[in-house]
C-alpha cells in the first residue's frame, strides 16, 4: 500500500541534532523551543512527526523529551546527515513505509520535472521489480530499495553507459563498507561469491535524441537471512547478513553508494567514460568466458571478448563473427 510518502527538503534538522547530542537525557520542552525559535507547542507537533518517522522520543509533562533509540530504518533525516555528496540525495528525498515500486515513484516525479538527485527510498516494495518485469524480493526493514533521477546529457543508445557506471559504484560501495569482494555480472548484477546480492534496474525516458531522465533503481540484500528469500531464487541469492554473519547498516551503505555514484558520474562527465570501464573490467571476471546470452532477438552463444565504450557486451561466435549486445540474460558455461 502505496501512503503519503515522508519528504524533507531543507538539509539539517536543529531539534533532531539537540536530541542526538544529548541522547538518553531529558531535554525541556522550553530549552527545545528556545533554541529553535517556535513555541512550545510547535515543538511538540515537530516531535510528533519524529516519533511517526519511527524515532524513540520518550516525553514527559515537566520533564520534556529524550531520546531513547534512533530505529534501525532508513530515514530521511540520517541520509542527510551521513551523506557527502552535492547532488545526488541532496534535492528532496521520498521515504515510503511501503510503496510498490520506488522506480515507479520516481518515474512519476520526473515525469514531473523533478531534479537530478531527486531519491525515492522505502522500507518495502510491494511489487519490487527487477529486469523483464521479474519481481524483485523487498521484505520490510532489511533491505535497500532505492531509486534516483539522473539527467545525463547522452545519446539514448548509449544509455548502456550508466548501468555500468552504476553497477561499479554499487560494487565499489559493498566492498568499501563489508569489505566482501563483489563482482559484476552484465548487465546489471552484483554478485558476491557468485550469488546475487544487488541488481539494478534503469528506465529511461527519451524526448528526440536526447534522454530526458534516466530512473537508477537499486536493490542490495543487506540484512535478509537465508531462509527468508522464496525457495526458488534461495540457491542464487545471497545477502550481506549471510556473508558476513553480522547485520550492517543500510543507511551508511546506501550514502556511500551515492558518494561512489556521484564521483563516477562527474569522472565520466568530465573526463569520459574510459576510467569507468577499466574499474568495471576490473570488477568482472566475464572476459574469455563461454556464455549464452538470451536477448529479445534470439539466443547467442559464444566467448565472452570485451565491453564496448558505449557499455555493449562483445560476444565471439563460433564462426568467429563479433556482436554487440545492449542487454540479455547471460548464463555463463
Ligand atoms: C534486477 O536485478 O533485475 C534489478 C533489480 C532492481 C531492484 C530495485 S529495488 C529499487 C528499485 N525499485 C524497483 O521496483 N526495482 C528497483
Amino acid at each position: 500500500m502505496t501512503k503519503q510518502p515522508a519528504k524533507v527538503t531543507v538539509p539539517g534538522n536543529i531539534l533532531l541534532d539537540t536530541l542526538r547530542l544529548n541522547q538518553g537525557k531529558w531535554v525541556s520542552g522550553e530549552a527545545l523551543a528556545k533554541r529553535l525559535s517556535m513555541t512550545r507547542s510547535a515543538v511538540w507537533k515537530k516531535i510528533g512527526i519524529l516519533k511517526e518517522e519511527g524515532y524513540g522520543i520518550e516525553s514527559l509533562p515537566r520533564r520534556g523529551y529524550r531520546l531513547l533509540a534512533i530505529p534501525d530504518l532508513m530515514l530521511i533525516q540520517e541520509i542527510r546527515d551521513g551523506l557527502l555528496t552535492s547532488v545526488l540525495g541532496k534535492a528532496d528525498i521520498y521515504r515510503y513505509v511501503s510503496t510498490d515500486s520506488t522506480n515507479s515513484r520516481a518515474k512519476e516525479l520526473a515525469a514531473r520535472g523533478a531534479s537530478e538527485g531527486v531519491l525515492v527510498i522505502a522500507e518495502e516494495q510491494a511489487e519490487g521489480r527487477g529486469r523483464l518485469d521479474r519481481p524483485w524480493f523487498s521484505p520490510g526493514g532489511e533491505n535497500i530499495y532505492a531509486s534516483l533521477v539522473m539527467r545525463p546529457s547522452l545519446p539514448p543508445q548509449t544509455a548502456s553507459r550508466m548501468v555500468l557506471l552504476v553497477a561499479v559504484a554499487a560494487a565499489e560501495a559493498l566492498i568499501d563498507v563489508t569489505g566482501l569482494q563483489a563482482t559484476v555480472k552484465w548487465p546489471n548484477d552484483i554478485l558476491v561469491g557468485g550469488r546475487k546480492i544487488g541488481g539494478i534496474l534503469l528506465e529511461m525516458a527519451v524526448e528526440m535524441d536526447a534522454i530526458d531522465y534516466v530512473v537508477v533503481g537499486l536493490g542490495i540484500n543487506v540484512n535478509s537471512a537465508a531462509e527468508r528469500f522464496p525457495e526458488e531464487i534461495r540457491r542464487k541469492t545471497t545477502s550481506i547478513l549471510m556473508e558476513t554473519g553480522k547485520p550492517f547498516s543500510r543507511v551508511l551503505l546506501l550514502c556511500r553508494f551515492l558518494e561512489f555514484l556521484e564521483d563516477g558520474y562527474n569522472t565520466f562527465r568530465e573526463s569520459g567514460f574510459e576510467s569507468i570501464l577499466t574499474r568495471w573490467k576490473a570488477l568482472t571476471d566475464m572476459v574469455g568466458k563461454q556464455a549464452s546470452i538470451r536477448t529479445i532477438n534470439g539466443l547467442y552463444n559464444g566467448v565472452i571478448v570485451d565491453m564496448d565504450h558505449n557499455g555493449f557486451l562483445i560476444l565471439r561466435d563460433n564462426q568467429g563473427g563479433e556482436m554487440r549486445l545492449f542487454s540479455g540474460d547471460i548464463t555463463i558455461m
